[in-house]
């Protein structure tokens, strides 16, 4: 049997910088645990820009839709910020998104304690936290039509429509159940029912599926809003969180931000199964190209790096070397190694995102 497959697109900005050390992680596992992967790496974005004119190559899309795993770094930067809707480097990912059918964003908010600190909430509410949110992506107000801006009476009318089909509801409802299964059998559901008829139908369609399949899960129902003040005030009550893709925006954010640094936070975009059984998944750290500090050799490779984990669980079912890389990364962090976005003003010094890998690499070898 072939090899799994992987494709890099590292992007632009620090994406190729903290991808370097992903890299490296995955020739350890090839090396040490025999997990060998195909790996092939293309352009996105404005590296794509650069070389072809536009975000993202058909010839890339089609090996995206080929491989197993789309690993992807960030996109974005100063240089294009001028360029057209059409062609900004974000187009490469939502195309990407939109293609692959990944509908399912994963978006977990983990606390490391040894980063409890960074919290903007206290210590007590936040170490141990370990949540999920999955968030609808591919549907909802971002994507329903009608939409745009018009005159009416004279006056500048903008809309955009919250639209939701069953099947679209139902898809990401089993993801959330089949998440819950493999963590804490718990589920909370979160729209507004009490206000839309789409959040009516969401709860509607994610109670009649848990009756259908999954009765053996806890569910809970929370209007949206109620659920942005309970993840601050007591953000250990959930396990996974659904919501669709307005909400799931901002309530992912918000979780990811009790959790402390951008330069932590890993992602997970999947969609239906493909005929070899695996989602179509793309894995990316949730932060962007971060222009202020590329080519410093100061980002933080641990959401990359665990964006790599995520794929080692969902997409190959390596849950023992996925909990064996995330363990690497919190020892790291245990030790008192970091990277400066993980340092208060009088924390000693920093180190550098290649020592960050090293040091990831000499934790998953004191693993064996
Ligand atoms: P950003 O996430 O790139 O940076 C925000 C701040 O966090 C910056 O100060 C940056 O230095 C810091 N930061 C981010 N990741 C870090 C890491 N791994 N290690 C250490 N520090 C880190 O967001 P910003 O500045 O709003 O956007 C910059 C560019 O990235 C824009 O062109 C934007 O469109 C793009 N972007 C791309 C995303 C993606 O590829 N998924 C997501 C968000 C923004
Ligand atoms: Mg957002």
């Amino acid at each position: 049997m072939s090899n799994p497959s992987l494709l890099i697109l590292a992007g632009d900005g620090i994406g190729p910088e903290v991808m370097a050390q992903v890299t490296r992680i995955i020739d350890w596992f090839g090396d040490k645990r025999g997990l060998k992967f195909d790996v092939s790496e293309d352009l996105v974005g404005g590296a794509a820009y650069d070389a072809h004119g536009v975000a993202l190559h058909d010839d890339t899309m089609a090996k995206a839709q080929e491989v197993d795993a789309v690993l992807l770094g960030a996109v974005g930067g100063p240089a294009y910020d001028d360029l057209d809707f059409s062609l900004k480097p974000e187009r490469g990912l939502l195309r990407l998104r939109k293609e692959m059918d990944l509908f399912a964003n994963l978006r977990p908010a983990q606390c490391f304690d040894a980063l409890a600190e960074f919290s903007s909430l206290k210590t007590d509410i936040v170490s141990g936290l370990d949540i999920m949110i999955v968030r609808e992506l591919t549907s909802g107000s971002y994507f329903g039509e009608p939409r745009g801006i018009h005159m009416e009476d004279n006056m500048r009318v903008g809309i955009n429509t919250q639209r939701y089909t069953e099947a679209e509801i139902d898809r990401v409802a089993r993801s959330a159940f089949e998440l819950a299964r493999r963590r804490n059998n718990k589920v909370c559901s979160m729209e507004k029912a009490n206000v839309m008829e789409s959040g009516i139908l969401w709860r509607d369609v994610v109670t009649e599926v848990h009756q259908a399949d999954y009765a053996d899960v806890e569910l809970s129902h929370m209007y949206a809003d109620n659920g942005a003040m309970q993840l601050v005030r007591a953000p250990k009550q959930f396990d996974v969180i659904v919501t669709d893709n307005l909400f799931g925006d901002i309530l992912s954010d918000c979780a990811a931000m009790l959790t402390g640094s951008l330069g932590m936070l890993p992602s997970a975009s999947l969609g239906a199964p493909m005929e070899n059984g695996r989602p179509k998944a793309m894995y990316e750290p949730v932060h962007g190209s971060a222009p202020d500090i590329t080519g410093q050799g100061k980002a933080n490779p641990s959401a990359c790096i665990l964006s790599f984990a995520m794929a080692l669980r969902y997409s190959f079912d390596q849950g023992v070397e996925a909990d064996r890389l995330e363990a690497a990364v919190e020892k790291v962090l245990a030790d008192g190694i970091r990277t400066a976005d993980l340092m208060q003003a009088d924390g000693g010094t920093p180190v550098s995102t290649t020592q960050m890998g090293d040091a990831v690499l000499a934790a998953l070898e004191a693993s064996l």
